[in-house]
């Protein structure tokens, strides 16, 4: 049942930006509206449950060239619960295997009538390339290993729901800080909004000059696992691995796994959360997954608002 709730433009009349293509590239204020917009939501809606029809007559387009379960389904239902047509594309099974273009591939789409592009693509910089060729809006839903925003604004949300703010808040980014990008966007909103951030992994996996975004380096989750707020577990990375980064996955999850021994070093309150998917055993144990520290399934139910939120401020903020 479509609610007729007239389309809120608390947050929207001070949206300006038609692209979301990265965390790197938002001020703090603008993180905020979209985590507001996105609390709104969650009230008008029942936590994502009802619809609104605030883009009523619109059309967004999910063009997916890696594979997804979380982000395409939770871009896909946020545009359904407001009221937006969608068309779902995936690589395979597509004319790209006939030697079709991305760009080509995007603009077909576009000329359906596609009002907005959701893409996520192996090559950082991909929806950076169709903003400047399509009309649309473009929102990044993960490229290479560059960015993944929303996945960073749904961590950071969150956060938030649970403490209130994310100022001053000591966050442990741990795992395959070197080939994720959602350590990249996590990076940017957390510092941005004023949390302390420490990556922490096998050197190997932890990029030079990381300290110049303004992080902390650890390479032993032991000894910063005291000092966390909350933990955010990465997966390990392996399709995007060239190489050994350590030398068994024993041993990371050893060293690096969260597991229902360490956790008991940690804070009475800490956080656990994890982007998903999860290799279970690896980045950590079933127990600590489903325990009582975990937040996991409540980052996946604030995606969907936090994506509602960016469908509507890119296509309809400032109008008004
Ligand atoms: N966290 C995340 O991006 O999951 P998917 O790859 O399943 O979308």
């Amino acid at each position: 049942m479509s609610s007729s709730t007239e389309p809120s433009t608390r947050f929207a009349s001070e949206w300006s930006r038609r692209h979301l293509l990265g965390l790197e590239y938002l001020e703090a204020r603008e993180i905020n509206l979209i985590l507001d917009q996105a609390d709104e939501l969650h009230e008008l809606t029942n936590g994502g449950r009802t619809k609104l029809s605030w883009l009523q007559g619109t059309v967004v387009a999910n063009l997916f060239f890696e594979p997804s379960t979380r982000t395409r389904t939770s871009f896909s239902l946020a545009a359904k619960r407001l009221s937006a047509d969608t068309v779902d594309f995936t690589s395979s099974g597509s004319s790209l295997s006939k030697g079709e273009t991305f760009v080509d591939t995007a603009r077909n789409i576009e000329a359906l009538g596609v009002d907005q592009v959701v893409v996520r693509h192996r090559s950082p910089g991909a929806p950076g390339l169709l903003a400047k060729a399509l009309k649309t809006t473009v929102l990044n839903a993960g490229d290479g290993t560059h960015e993944h925003p929303t996945q960073a604004l749904l961590d950071i949300s969150t956060i938030r729901r649970h403490r209130g703010t994310l100022e001053g808040q000591t966050v442990v980014l741990v795992g395959d800080i070197r080939h994720s990008r959602v350590a990249r966007s996590n990076i940017w909103g957390l510092k941005k909004l004023g949390a302390r951030v420490i990556v922490c992994g096998p050197a190997t996996l932890i990029p030079p000059r990381i300290q110049d975004l303004g992080v902390e380096v650890s390479y032993s989750l032991d000894e910063v696992i005291g000092e966390a707020d909350c933990i955010n577990l990465l997966r390990i990375q392996f399709e995007r691995q060239r190489g050994a980064f350590f030398p068994s996955i024993a041993e990371y999850a050893h060293l690096f796994g969260m597991n229902g021994q360490r956790i008991r070093k940690a804070k009475e309150n800490t956080l656990i959360l994890a982007p998903g998917p999860i290799n279970r055993g690896v980045e950590l144990t079933p127990d600590v997954a489903d325990g009582k520290h975990s937040v996991i399934l409540d980052q996946v139910r604030n995606g969907l608002l936090v994506r509602m939120a960016c469908l509507y401020l890119l296509l309809k903020g400032g109008q008004s």
